[in-house]
């Protein structure tokens, strides 16, 4: 196993750093530039059929879900369709009511998981549509579904999830666009999309280069107990799998509260021992965002901020600045350092960062 591992620490570091290469695999042959789409052949969907949706519906486990989320929001950005995200763990239980005009996507690396599998086959029982995006190549979920997107990362071994992740936010942007196009989304924001999809691949490796700068953040992080993530609207989901990726892999207690949340419990808990890790893109939301941060800041909570490098802030703050692309594509490559931060962390507390406790890469059984 050492060996394939290379010259990396952890495979989760391994898989952290290919993804440069396999989301340039990923795109290649997919993005239409002629008609400002994309091809997802595997869908199995023609342009009525995209159309007859009035919903969509992600579902998912544990991080899978969490990408479930931000890919609701991008196709609400881009095709204005409705669109949530229910873990499916709880969908299964709670007798789902099963509309024939959602589309459901089933969200799973391994296409193992039990959780998920059983829901597919609920909505099918039960007359839904329902397509995978799934890692795996003919595992179970990608099989049950039919059609779907392979989301083409190749092997994931580390139980934390990453480059995987990353594959399933770009999958998401893709049905976006494909949904978007046979409505209202316009040639020229297509365009703009897929040239933003194909800038990804050179701004995660950005991102990657700048770990020994994201090392010196991870401090404010790793001798605390107990760690807050906030974002708003499109920074919540990001928010979200931040705190999930270290509390996996550093056992740290974390939380991921809707920045507009702060005020309405959480702020009672903020002091000099409570870091914050804050999602501030320059987007419309920007100057809401900053105030979240003077709420913290006025309570001596001690603040690691993801933005971009135009966004300007007067409080003190550890900032990790990402390459800008558009704004419904910068949440995605937000979740990239908080990789490397839960990464970095988990290696300063000294875990077992590719085995942690009471985790499995897939969970098979109810
Ligand atoms: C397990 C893993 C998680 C993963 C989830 C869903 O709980 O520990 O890291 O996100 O399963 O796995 P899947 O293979 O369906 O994406």
């Amino acid at each position: 196993i050492a060996a394939e591992i290379g010259e990396h620490a952890s495979f989760m570091h391994k898989e952290m750093f290919e993804q440069p290469e396999s989301l340039r695999r990923m795109l290649s042959g997919r993005l239409d530039h002629r008609f400002a789409t994309v091809r997802l052949d595997g869908l199995g969907l023609d342009p009525r059929d995209l159309r007859s949706f009035k919903r969509v519906k992600a579902i998912g486990c544990g991080s899978a879900y969490y990408i479930g989320q931000l890919g609701a929001s991008l196709i609400e950005d881009l095709a204005r369709i409705p669109a949530d995200a229910e873990p499916a763990s709880e969908f299964r239980y709670r007798n789902p009511i099963i509309e024939p005009d959602t589309l459901y996507v089933a969200v799973s690396q391994s296409g193992e998981t039990a959780d998920t599998l059983f829901a597919v086959q609920e909505i099918q029982r039960k007359g839904g549509h329902v397509v995978g995006l799934v890692n795996v190549v003919g595992s179970s979920i990608a099989r049950a579904c039919g059609g779907g997107i392979y989301l083409h990362a190749g092997p994931e071994v580390s139980v934390a999830s990453t480059k995987v992740l990353t594959h399933m936010g770009v999958g998401f942007a893709m049905l976006a666009v494909l949904l978007g196009r046979v409505r209202d989304l316009s040639h020229s924001d297509g365009a703009r999309i897929l040239a933003g999809l194909e800038r990804i691949p050179d701004q995660v490796r950005e991102i990657l280069d700048r770990e020994a700068e994201i090392g010196a953040v991870a401090d404010v992080v790793a001798d605390a107990t107990s760690v807050f993530f906030i974002g708003r609207v499109r920074g919540y989901p990001v928010a979200r799998e931040g705190a999930q990726k270290l509390k996996e892999i550093s056992y740290l207690h974390a939380e991921a509260y809707p920045s507009s949340e702060l005020k309405h419990g959480p702020l009672a808990l903020i002091s000099a021992e409570m870091p914050t890790v804050a999602i501030v893109p320059d987007d419309e939301l920007v100057d809401r965002n900053i105030g979240a941060l003077h709420e913290v800041s006025a309570r001596q909570g001690p603040l690691v901020v993801v933005t971009h490098e135009a966004v300007e802030i007067d409080v003190e703050v550890a900032r990790i600045d990402v390459p800008k692309n558009e704004r419904e594509l910068d949440p995605l490559l937000m979740t990239v350092p908080l990789q490397l931060l839960a990464h970095q962390v988990a290696t300063r507390l000294g875990r077992d960062i590719d085995r942690p406790r009471n985790l499995a890469k897939s969970v098979t059984v109810e």
